[in-house]
């Protein structure tokens, strides 16, 4: 039985409000739970609620948002039972009534959706993943580290978003995690001996100006090299242009670079040369949402070579996945859960998409908080691989923490996903 459910207005990692929410059961136990916050958020996308008063955080306050949970959602769930988490979702869907959760807010759902998630956990004495993922959740993920920024998440001059190392060669994640923060630190000796900077964008990853997109996979490999590890045998990279924010008008703007403009079937033949040159072993958003006739291309393309994950593409939504399915578009789908505003949705998904031979890849957003709540999720659905930033901010660091945490607790159960977590390894 709930006995208390209650939001308040805190700040993510950039700065800006979002809203936690604590929740207590009638026993005692509480489950606190804080919401992130994307950047280069997919169209499709649940609807975070922000209150667009100027005079407040620059319209960003999310006090409706707040204020929904502690009045509309408290009174329907206090005092009330529920016997698993789907029922107490379902509610939520309910007193919403929207499709997209425009009515509440999916900030304000979500946070009660995971606080109960972790007081149910607390309360059944079972850690969370084991409360969400069951008596098989055994395997740990390769850390897809983002050590590079561009796009909308940094100031330079990079056009594509993010540029991953995935330390595949490891034999735990322990490991793995030791080998991705040594290449971090070799990448920063890298760059700064070239003379570049080494301050670091919202994801913890450096952000230099560079002489072109493929030299920030080029000073990624010489500092894997730098590092001791052989480029894709221990360490491969991962990508996630984020190309949703290149499209214009039918076509793709590198619009931090050269300004050119280019067509969806040459952002393909870049992607097939890029894969061809390097080790590639994951690419994310490699073209826009609205481009599904270019991701039917792309996925012909290098859909039996590397994984093709769909994040604005899909963004976490069951309905928008089984259109995917059917078309045969990507081969596998990034997970987060505010993009769809509860935890049994998400669930749902990551469900559809295993069924359907597509991967999940879980991920946190640019905007965080030291939530460790999808460092959980990740071993609950045996994802095999996650993104939640680089080697640095303690805000992404605290979830590779918890996945440690996690590892020492499964000795003797648990194995590391290594290089065939990803689609076609
Ligand atoms: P976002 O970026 O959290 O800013 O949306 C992450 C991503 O595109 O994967
Ligand atoms: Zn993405």
């Amino acid at each position: 039985k709930i006995a208390k459910v209650r939001a308040m207005e805190i700040l993510d990692s950039r700065g800006n409000p979002t809203v936690e929410v604590d929740l207590k059961l009638e026993n005692g136990t509480t489950g606190r739970a804080m919401v992130p916050s994307g950047a280069s958020t997919g169209e499709r996308e649940a609807f975070e609620m922000r209150d667009g008063d100027p005079k407040r955080y620059g319209g960003k306050g999310v006090l409706k948002a707040v204020e929904n949970v502690n009045t509309v959602i408290a009174n329907k769930t206090v005092g009330r039972c529920f016997g698993s988490q789907r029922e107490l979702d379902l509610l939520l869907l309910e007193l919403d009534g929207t499709a997209n959760k425009s009515n509440l807010g999916a900030n304000g759902i979500l946070g009660v959706s995971m606080a109960f998630a972790r007081a149910m956990a607390t309360a059944t004495n079972t850690p969370l993943y084991r409360y969400l993922g069951g008596s098989n959740a055994y395997l740990m993920p390769v850390p897809c580290m983002n050590v590079i920024n561009g796009g909308r998440h940094a100031d330079n001059n990079v056009d594509f978003q993010e540029f991953m190392i995935a330390p595949h060669g490891a034999t735990s994640f322990r490991e793995s995690i030791r080998m991705g923060a040594e290449v971090f630190h070799a990448l920063k000796e890298v760059l700064k001996k070239k003379g570049y900077s080494t301050g670091v964008g919202d994801e913890g990853g450096f952000a230099p100006d560079l002489k072109s997109n493929e030299e920030a996979v080029e000073v990624i490999l010489e500092g894997i090299t730098k590092a001791g590890y052989r480029p894709g045998d221990d360490v491969s990279i991962c990508l996630d242009p984020a190309s949703s924010e290149l499209w214009e008008d039918g076509k793709y703007r590198l619009f931090k670079s050269t300004k050119e403009l280019i067509t969806s079937d040459d952002l393909v033949k870049q992607w097939d040369s890029w894969v061809r040159q390097y080790p590639i072993v994951l690419l994310e958003d490699g073209l826009a949402e609205n481009d599904w006739e270019g991701w039917k291309n792309l996925t012909q393309t290098l859909g039996s070579r590397i994984e093709l994950v769909g994040d604005d593409l899909f963004c976490t939504n069951k309905a928008i996945l089984a259109e995917g399915i059917e078309k045969e578009v990507a081969n596998s789908i990034l997970i987060k859960l505010n993009q769809i505003g509860t935890v049994t949705e998400t669930l749902e998904t990551i469900e559809l998409a295993y069924k359907n031979g597509y991967n999940a890849f879980v991920s946190h957003r640019s905007g965080e908080t030291v939530d460790t709540f999808i460092a959980d999720l990740t071993v609950a659905v045996n994802a095999g691989h996650l993104k939640t930033g680089s080697g640095c901010r303690g805000e992404r660091i605290e979830k590779f923490n918890q996945l440690m945490r996690i590892e020492q607790e499964l000795v003797g159960s648990a194995a590391f996903a290594g290089k065939s977590a990803f689609k076609n390894a």
